[in-house]
């Protein structure tokens, strides 16, 4: 089992000096439990919009909500000790223009202890990004598949299957390079994409669904612990929570309903 420096807290120009180095381990985190147990095993941990999915079971980001983001932030970010914790800017919260992100932006870092935050978008939010950076927030990029633009692409389909899409993603990792992000995830991007983009930009690309090419991988945690039920192609399953939880409540349910729970071991008794 890894476990790595877990005393050094991690920073985002930590994480922007590990281009080209040692893989960056990333997961997504919610809850202060989880983000405690990762914390020592990983370099970042995201508290993404995917939560909406995850924990709300909303069909899409979109619905995914300032405040939402502000509470899971601030559970994780008081839970961790080591790992760099990134907010996921939402859906509505940053687009319109550079001081609304701003805005935006500064709130989640002053309510949540955070020590980053992420935005999707390439070239369109790259003058966002570098006002960000300006003004003291280091932003984590997210490009290739962007799930709050589900809507306008129609789908949460791979991105750059064909060569001739290339030349847009490669624009777009570049611009938020040179807007100044530490780092970017590259999502669901075939492989030699991923590798290109990872050889031609001067920060961590930091892949899910894009190869191991990257210099870095994140997951969703629940889809890595099994606790998605139809997880996606690229994602490899780890342990198998569903099972081990519902078996655990189903025999609970035994032992109450056959009165063989509490036992003697734990039940009170007098002094
Ligand atoms: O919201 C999220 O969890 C993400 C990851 C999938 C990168 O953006």
């Amino acid at each position: 089992m890894s476990t790595h420096s877990p005393n050094r807290r991690m920073t985002a120009p930590r994480i922007a000096a590990r281009k080209g180095g040692e893989p960056i381990v990333a997961l997504t985190a919610y809850h202060a439990h989880t983000a405690r147990l990762a914390d020592p095993h990983v370099d970042l941990l995201l508290v993404g919009d995917s939560v909406g999915m995850v924990l709300y079971g909303h069909g899409s980001t979109l619905p995914v909500t300032l405040e939402m983001m502000i509470v899971h932030g601030r559970v994780v970010a008081s839970a961790v000790k080591h790992a760099l914790v990134v907010v996921d800017m939402p859906f509505g919260s940053y687009e319109e223009s550079p001081q609304q992100a701003f805005r935006n932006a500064a709130r989640i870092m002053k309510e949540t202890g955070c020590g980053a935050v992420k935005l999707e978008g390439g070239v369109r939010m790259a003058e966002t990004i570098r006002f960000l950076v300006e003004r003291g927030i280091p932003v984590m990029a997210h490009i290739g598949l962007t799930p709050q633009s589900v809507n306008a692409l129609g789908g949460f389909f791979v991105q750059g299957r064909k060569q001739a899409q290339w030349a847009a993603i490669e624009k777009d990792a570049k611009a938020v390079a040179e807007a100044g992000a530490f780092c970017v995830v590259i999502e669901a991007v075939a492989e030699p994409l991923a590798r290109r983009i990872t050889e031609q930009v001067p920060i961590p690309t930091i892949g899910i669904g894009a190869s191991p090419a990257c210099d870095g991988q994140i997951l969703v945690m629940e889809d890595m612990l099994g606790l998605n039920p139809r997880p996606p192609k690229f994602v490899k399953t780890y342990a198998d929570l569903a099972g081990a939880i519902e078996k655990a409540i189903a025999t609970y349910a035994d032992e109450v309903r056959s009165r063989t729970f509490p036992d003697e071991d734990h039940v009170y008794g007098l002094d």
